[in-house]
């Protein structure tokens, strides 16, 4: 599913945060959004996501103009097409590791057996194996951004959207996430990643350096990485 951002600017208590951004993304690449803290990476992937609005411009899913979109529209995009991977976001704490995994994915009765199946083995492909019982409030950091990859490896989503996947992990971690990016990217899913972590930068296919305002340049500077 292509994902598109139309000279977007954001504005945000009176200071531009974003100004005339055009980037895309593309089904079976990895989009990184890089630039130092306070570029706007963040802003750019929740515009992306439809999870924040924009001042000018325009958002663009598979063809279609989303910043016209309602509610409704927006929360089956959500709900059928994108896996947020976000620190401190859609965890539901008190809820169970399998939960979280599946939420929004349930049945009336629960689970179905073959997603039980599934559910164990994408917790194995995060090292959190025999884990899908326990309370995600009593998981570490680490384990709860790998709660968020195990949910968007279940969802097989579409798009997938990760902000800072690997901040505050240690080797084995990073190289789980950064891994787990490049085969959602692989399998067909557009992947968009806002870091500042020169490793996962050097795993996407796209790259794109927020705030690196030049006098006769726009903010912004893209290339493309073989
Ligand atoms: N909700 C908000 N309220 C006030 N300022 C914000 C808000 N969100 C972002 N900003 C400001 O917008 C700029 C870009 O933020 P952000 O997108 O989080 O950057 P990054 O993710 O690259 O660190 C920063 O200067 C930040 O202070
Ligand atoms: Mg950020």
């Amino acid at each position: 599913m292509q994902l598109r951002a139309d000279s977007v600017s954001v504005v945000i208590d009176g200071k531009p945060v974003l100004s005339s951004v055009s980037v895309e993304a593309k089904p079976g690449r990895m989009l990184v959004l890089a630039g130092k803290s306070g570029s706007g990476k963040t802003t750019l992937l929740n515009v992306l996501g439809l999870l924040g609005r924009v001042d000018t411009g325009s958002v663009v899913v598979a063809g279609q103009d989303a910043t016209k979109w309602k509610d409704s529209q927006r929360r089956r995009f959500w709900r059928d097409h994108v896996a947020f991977v976000f620190q401190d976001y859609g965890l539901i704490e008190e809820a169970s590791v399998e939960y979280n995994v599946t939420v929004g994915r349930r049945g009336l009765f629960g689970l179905r057996q073959s997603d039980r199946e599934r559910v164990e083995q994408v917790l194995n492909h995060v090292l959190l194996s025999g884990r899908g019982k326990e309370q995600t409030a009593r998981l570490s950091g680490g384990e709860k951004q790998r709660v968020g990859l195990a949910r968007a490896m279940f969802r097989g989503a579409d798009i997938v959207l990760a902000d800072e996947p690997t901040a505050s992990l240690d080797r084995k971690n990073r190289e789980l996430v950064i891994n787990f990016l490049i085969e959602e990217a692989r399998r067909g899913a557009t992947v968009v990643v806002a870091t500042h972590d020169e490793g996962l930068m050097a795993a996407g296919d796209d790259l794109i350096r927020l705030g690196e305002q030049r006098p006769s340049e726009s903010s912004l500077h893209s290339e493309t990485v073989s």
